[in-house]
């Protein structure tokens, strides 16, 4: 390896900032702005279609805006027919999720906007693409149980439009206004993973579609979107507020996690869940025989005493949909129905000044190493002042593996620490003094074949790289020379060691 500095490493990237955004602020004390609103004023006062608006485009609508936006969707909602025949196509048994991926993944090809970027093409694929996820989210639904889609209603609002198409059934005005909360609270959450994966598609200027289907495909996850549709399935299995304090201990001496509970940036809690749950409270308390809320408060309680741990927002939410009658399943696709707001936001702030999102890793592999031909040592014995190295070379492959390469680093150590004896693994030991002179001679008196010299030179390569006085470098480069078949390993070493190759000229 090089020795340039190693830029600093966070696991999961977390409290990394990964770029500049103005649509929305995450408060790890329980905050969230969208574009400088608070979340709470927002779930209060405004609409779904007012808060997509207002992530997309910087600002609330005007009267006249509001009802051009709400106008547009309804006129967006309808698929085209292969992407409907598609969804019939599927198996029953297919996740909505993944529905909803290929259903948009296809709409791409029905778009004449596809492959422009500007701002205001972007703005228009937005408006169909959120439009159309909540009917290819219904239809999917219904076409896996055998059932006809229902056609969207023109100038409905977006949530109650989504009952409907889902049910058949004009919706109750009460539970399409808390679906229209629901869908508030879900709207953004700055660089979440989908989010971010969305940003990442989007800044190779790959189109909207693209990135939405990222965003998709990661929200669909367990630890993310997922984990509504888990968290419901805790409380049926938990089944009872008695059960709560033996379930999670259990769970926990098993170092399992419990769904709905933690969050990467909010570690005093979650700034959704108090709307999220009064919500819940006030569609179980009308239901007269509350249950599920009552489990979620223990669980809070319990969760808080062993692990220091918040609910987050999918706890109450899985409250919260199964109370409007929504089959868990379709949970996570309830968040992408709203989330695709954000998405669309972040996409086009992203191409609007994109810049491609192309991090670093840290190498933790192997360390440099080469490979020989197959011919060169296979079925060959090879010696070393006469210790037989053979073991290393398998009889159709020369290929070093791994674990010469950990044993050529320990012995690298080693050496440095001027141990004298060299321990080579698999019974081979090379004696005496470990220098490259003496494998030099070991190999002009024909003691050494090529394909040994080749090992040699790949396990001594790590001290090369490192710190190597000259002369004990000349010898080495030497010993590459006369071995012939290793001007690639010597090569790289120094390249790796000096930056200079034409030492080895000087040899
Ligand atoms: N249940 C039990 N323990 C949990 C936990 C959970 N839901 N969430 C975190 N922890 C524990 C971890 O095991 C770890 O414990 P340890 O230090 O004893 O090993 C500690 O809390 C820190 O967790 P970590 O995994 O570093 O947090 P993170 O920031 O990487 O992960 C989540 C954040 C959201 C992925 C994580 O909390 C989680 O998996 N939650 C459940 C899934 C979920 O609800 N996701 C929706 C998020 S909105």
């Amino acid at each position: 390896m090089t020795s340039m500095s190693t830029p600093s490493y966070s696991p999961g990237l977390a409290g990394v900032i990964a770029g500049e955004s103005a649509i929305c602020w995450v408060d790890p004390n329980a905050g969230l702005l969208y574009r400088g609103y608070d979340i709470h004023e927002l779930a209060g006062h405004s609409s779904f279609e007012q808060v997509a608006w207002l992530l997309l485009h910087g600002e609330l609508p005007s009267r006249e805006e509001l009802d051009g936006f709400r106008h547009r969707l309804s006129m967006e909602r309808d698929l085209p027919p292969p992407v409907l025949a598609m969804l019939r196509s599927l198996p029953p048994d297919t996740h909505p999720m993944d529905a909803l991926r290929t259903g948009v993944s296809m709409l791409s090809a029905f778009d004449p906007d596809l492959n422009d970027p500007s701002h205001e093409a972007n703005l228009r694929k937005a408006a169909r693409v959120i439009a159309k996820v909540s009917t290819i989210i219904t239809s999917g639904w219904r076409a896996c149980r055998g059932l006809d889609p229902v056609p969207p209603k023109l100038n409905t609002r977006h949530a109650a439009n989504f009952l409907l198409t889902l049910t058949g059934q004009l919706p109750d005005a009460e539970h399409a206004g808390i679906l229209d909360v629901v869908l508030v609270l879900y709207a953004d959450h700055e660089f979440n993973a989908s989010t971010f994966s969305a940003r990442v598609t989007a800044s190779t200027m790959s189109d909207l579609y693209a990135a939405v289907t990222t965003g998709i495909a990661t929200l669909k996850g367990p630890l993310h979107g997922g984990a509504n549709e888990e968290s419901m399935h805790v409380l049926e299995e938990i089944g009872a507020v008695a059960n709560v304090e033996d379930w999670v201990k259990e769970r926990l001496a098993r170092k399992e996690k419990i769904m709905g509970f933690g969050h990467r940036v909010y570690k005093t809690g979650d700034s959704r869940v108090p709307v999220m749950r009064e919500l819940g409270r006030r569609l179980e308390s009308r239901s007269g025989s509350p249950r599920l809320i009552p489990i979620c408060e223990k669980l809070e309680e319990v969760m808080q005493r062993e692990k220091n741990l918040c609910a987050n927002v999918d706890l109450y939410a899985a409250v919260v949909l199964r109370l409007l009658g929504i089959p868990a399943a379709l949970n996570p696709s309830i968040f992408a129905l709203s989330r695709v707001t954000g998405w669309c936001a972040h996409i086009i702030e992203q191409q609007d000044h994109n810049r491609l999102i192309r991090p670093r890793s840290l190498y933790v592999g192997v360390p440099r190493r080469s490979t020989m031909p197959v011919h060169a040592a296979a079925s060959q014995t090879l010696h070393c002042g006469g210790a037989a190295l053979t073991p290393y070379l398998g009889a159709d492959s020369v290929q070093v593996d791994d674990s010469m390469y950990r044993r050529s680093v320990r012995r690298s150590r080693s050496v440095r620490r001027g141990r004298r004896r060299a321990e080579l693994g698999r019974g081979g030991t090379l004696r005496g003094k470990v220098c490259p002179s003496e494998w030099h001679r070991s190999l002009r008196a024909g003691q050494l074949l090529p394909a040994g010299a080749a090992l040699l030179a790949g396990l001594y390569q790590p001290i090369c790289s490192s710190r190597l006085h000259r002369d004990r470098w000349l010898c080495f480069a030497r010993f590459c020379r006369d071995a012939g078949t290793w001007r690639a390993s010597l090569r790289s070493a120094a390249t790796e060691n000096s930056g200079d190759w034409r030492r080895e000229d000087q040899v």
